[in-house]
């Protein structure tokens, strides 16, 4: 199960990355907002966040204007490794290198269909392990 949220500022990028888990059958739980109101970032990534260390989803998905905020708010909880990202390189290398569980992207920064690509590479990657896993180990402590 994919945990996705946004605010307002990543709405309507939120729901084109929804589309595109309802058309491929993938698995999701979305944490809001449901709308273009002005919601704080914060809340959003602090639910994200609780349903990915709790086990409840694997890992997130969290869209603001830039991406930045959401990071920045995603990587104060314990256990979150956050990447932001705007090239595939990035969203693939986090998750195989830095064992990433939540990748954020801007709605303002990139257009919807490289934002799928940087989806689909983010959640298709896997953990590489070997000399990455002291690396990541020593980023819990
Ligand atoms: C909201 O206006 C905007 O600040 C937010 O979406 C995000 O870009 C913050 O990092």
């Amino acid at each position: 199960m994919i945990a996705i949220g946004c605010d307002h500022g990543g709405f309507t990028l939120k729901s084109t990355i929804i589309k595109y888990f309802d058309e491929n059958r993938i698995k999701y739980k979305d944490f809001g907002c449901f709308n273009t109101e002005s919601v704080d970032y914060p809340d959003i990534a602090q639910e994200v966040c609780k349903s990915i260390v709790s086990g409840e989803c694997e890992s997130g998905i969290l869209v603001c204007g830039t991406g930045i905020g959401m990071s920045i708010a995603a990587n104060k909880i314990k256990g979150i490794r956050a990447a932001c990202c705007s090239d595939t390189f990035s969203a693939k290398l986090t998750k195989e290198h830095n064992d990433s569980n939540v990748l954020c992207i801007g709605e303002r920064v990139v257009g919807q269909g490289l934002a799928i690509m940087l989806v689909e590479n983010f959640l298709n990657a896997k953990f590489e392990g070997g000399r990455h896993l002291a690396r990541v180990e020593k980023l819990e402590k």
